[in-house]
């Protein structure tokens, strides 16, 4: 192998290495909270309820209503999360964003503390 291709070897997996090699660290609560704004609250409403407009009209359950969430369990919900809805069409798929830590967190300590009328992420919206 020539010296140009080694140095272009290096060049293309240098980043892809440092990228692999860096496994992101576990998102806190607190920032599940935030990605829980921007990227599940246009359908699923600031406080979990699918009562925007938006969740309405996709026939979104209600994660603030305890006794329907009762009857599902955390991994039945987690694989909605890491798969998504309908090949992603209904639902974009997360198994790509969030590791399988975070879609446990976001499961147990998010969406099934949410409350009718009080935004997840904190903020009033
Ligand atoms: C483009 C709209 C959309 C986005 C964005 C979205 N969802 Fe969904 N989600 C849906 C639809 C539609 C369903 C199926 C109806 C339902 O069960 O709410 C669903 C279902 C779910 C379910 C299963 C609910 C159940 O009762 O079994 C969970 C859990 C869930 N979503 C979590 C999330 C999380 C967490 C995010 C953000 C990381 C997210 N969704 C982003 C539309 C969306």
């Amino acid at each position: 192998m020539s010296r140009k291709m080694i140095l272009l070897g290096i060049a293309l997996l240098g980043p892809a290495l440092t990228a692999a090699d860096v496994a992101p660290a576990t998102r806190s609560v607190a920032d599940l909270k935030s990605f829980y704004q921007t990227r599940c609250a246009s359908c699923h409403g600031d406080d979990g309820s699918a009562r925007s407009a938006t969740g309405a009209k996709l026939r979104g359950s209600d994660f603030t209503d305890a006794k329907a969430m009762q009857r599902k369990n955390d991994e039945a919900l987690a694989k909605t999360i890491r798969k998504g809805v309908f090949f992603g069409f209904a639902m974009p798929s997360f198994g790509k964003d969030l590791s399988e830590a975070e879609i446990a967190l976001l499961v147990k300590d998010i969406l099934r503390k949410a409350e009718k009328g009080r935004a997840i992420s904190g903020k009033t919206p």
